[in-house]
């Protein structure tokens, strides 16, 4: 037996118990006559004292020997320690130690294994496994389980049935690039990972699974950030005989659920909002509605004066800044800067103050006087000591930039608190999407998903304005799932194709599986995913999901531990019909 209890279990209720504990050597204090070890494992840590008065001398001699990270067994009495530690669940007690075995040394650790640690996140990666040895990362890890546990739990309350879809397959538009696996027994054809299993949860609907789910890992070619990894896990879902009502009951229900349960917080309002309405006033389709800020149309009130570029601008917005009135020239010289950076890309901003006396002081006073900036202040909701900041362009891109700005004044202000959590609906989203580089419409969602009926008669006229059946979730600003009521019949898939450019063959060798699905009685359906990892994230107090995967990849794509990806031999070259050309 290896040990008789944890190293996070011993209280003063176990006092003269005799135990068996291991796990890996946290520190040692070596006091000459009196050796103190900090033992730990996942469950805490516990104090090991070698007294040389008390504890057999072979045993003190052994001790004195043993490094951070040495895997070690003992065998003591559990004794009340003389300085009690308060800080950690077990610090009223220790174990005097009779009996020790080093059960296998360790080298020095290239960083510390304390929850501040002196390594990087570099050698942290390469090192993982004694990163994930740390609090932080462990503590993610056990969290992210918790999580999956309860959504498990949920679904299953709730009659869905996990079923597992394969990993080889053909591709899945989801609108990223597919990984692809060659296949040795079929020359020159390859699999293709899924980016989801979209194409096969609605199978099981066809095959009468009415409720599904799945927590999948899903693989996509993309540029990756703070919240997307190329291999990532969604909850995946589908239901048959359902209206999009339906799904965003069950989901809804499902995410207050987790935020009650794990947070402890009750969901008051859960509002909706069309993707329009998030564009115009948040400039954005996953707005962060836990603050204001919210965008005020100024072309009516900032244009026909003398100052051109509003005049020649589509549109003018601006948004409020609270206690911004206070900010120096300097300050918002800054900010001017900021917003000029390339990465948002204005030209300039326009500003005002808003003084606590009720005047105004704006960049442009030349040609606003005080009743135009009242009604500027009017329109974005700006009240006294605020700053209006202003920009103008293109609809389009000058929405996403004041966005941007909302962004990074809420973070300065510090309103993105990351214990408050403000679900969201965003719904109706456009079906089609305009694609600059195809120079064609493509999918918004993906191909499967139905246009509201009502729209459908704007596919040949007005593509771009035919809304969809289609619905994300979106939390503190971050889109946490999407998902759709799905096209069901074979005719309206069909002209789904063709208006997404599909020659009838290329849709049948593609999605051909589908369409012949379709024929034999494909109820109504509809499902969601949510991204596993940025739910849980999210719910953990951050954004980065990398923290909460247990081996993640680095920012191009490669798993720095295992260094992948690598070169493959000639030998299983030759055996999949391959030949590079470098
Ligand atoms: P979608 O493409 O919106 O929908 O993906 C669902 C959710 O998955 C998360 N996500 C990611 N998370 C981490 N890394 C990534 N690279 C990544 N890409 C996506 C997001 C997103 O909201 N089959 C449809 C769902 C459906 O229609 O039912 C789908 O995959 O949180």
């Amino acid at each position: 037996m290896y040990r008789s209890h944890s190293c996070g279990e011993l209280r003063t209720s176990d006092i003269n118990k005799e135990v068996t504990l291991s796990g890996w050597v946290q520190k040692t204090r070596d006091k000459g006559f009196m050796i103190w070890v900090d033992l730990r494992d996942r469950y805490g840590i516990t104090q090991l004292i070698f007294d040389e008065e008390r504890t057999p001398s072979d045993v003190v001699d052994k001790a004195k020997t043993l490094g951070r990270e040495f895997v070690i067994q003992v065998k003591g009495d559990v004794i009340e320690r003389e300085s009690k530690n308060p800080n950690i669940p077990t610090g009223d007690i220790e174990i005097l130690v009779t009996e020790l075995q080093i059960l296998n040394e360790a080298l020095v650790p290239p960083f510390t294994i304390e929850d501040e640690t002196d390594g990087g996140e570099d050698i942290r990666m390469k090192y993982r496994y004694l990163d994930i040895r740390r609090n932080p990362v462990k503590n993610s890890l056990m969290f992210r389980h918790q999580v999956a546990m309860k959504v498990r739990n949920y679904l299953s309350e709730a009659d869905f049935i996990e079923v597992e879809t394969p990993y080889l397959i053909k591709s899945t538009p989801e609108g990223a690039r597919d990984f692809v696996v060659p296949s040795r027994m079929n020359q020159g054809q390859f699999y293709a990972l899924p980016q989801s299993p979209q194409t096969f949860k609605q199978l099981l609907m066809v095959g009468g699974m009415d409720k599904y789910f799945q927590i999948v890992k899903c693989f996509r070619d993309e540029d990756l950030r703070a919240d997307r990894q190329p291999e990532f896990t969604q909850i995946d879902c589908e239901m048959a005989f359902v209206e999009q009502e339906d799904i965003l009951n069950i989901f809804e229900g499902l995410t207050r659920h987790l935020i009650k349960d794990i947070k402890g917080q009750e969901i008051n309002d859960f509002p909706r909002m069309t993707y329009d309405e998030a564009m115009r006033t948040y400039g954005n389709d996953k707005p962060d509605i836990r603050f204001g800020m919210k965008f005020g149309e100024l072309n009516s009130v900032a244009q026909h004066k003398d100052f051109k570029v509003f005049n020649d601008a589509e549109l003018v917005i601006g948004i409020a800044v609270p206690g911004g009135a206070s900010y120096t020239r300097k300050e918002i010289d800054k900010l001017v800067d900021w917003v000029k950076r390339p990465q948002v890309g204005a030209l300039g901003m326009v500003y005002a103050k808003c003084n606590e006396d009720g005047s105004f002081k704006s960049s442009v006073d030349k040609f606003y006087d005080q009743e135009d900036l009242s009604e500027w202040a009017e329109t974005t909701g700006a009240k006294a000591g605020d700053l209006i900041c202003v920009l103008s362009g293109q609809a389009n891109k000058v929405r996403g930039q004041l966005s941007a700005l909302r962004m990074e004044l809420a973070e300065r202000l510090g309103l993105r608190n990351p214990e408050e959590f403000a679900p969201l609906w965003v719904v109706d989203f456009p079906l089609l999407e305009w694609d600059e580089d195809t120079e064609r419409y493509h999918a918004m969602h993906h191909p499967f998903t139905s246009p509201k009926p009502e729209d459908i008669s704007l596919l040949d006229s007005k593509p771009g304005d035919v809304r969809a059946n289609a619905y994300d979730l979106v939390l503190n600003g971050n889109e946490i799932g999407g998902g759709s009521i799905r096209i069901h019949d074979k005719e309206t898939q069909a002209l789904m194709f063709n208006h997404l450019g599909f020659t009838p063959e290329e849709a049948k060798e593609q999605f051909g599986f589908l369409l012949d699905a379709f024929q034999y009685g494909a109820p109504p359906h509809g499902g969601i995913a949510f991204g596993f990892d940025r739910l849980v994230a999210i719910l953990g107090g951050q954004e980065t999901i990398r923290d909460f995967i247990a081996f993640p990849k680095n920012n191009s794509g490669r798993d720095v531990m295992i260094d992948a990806p690598a070169n493959i031999d000639n030998v299983q070259l030759k055996e999949l019909h391959i030949q590079l050309d470098l």
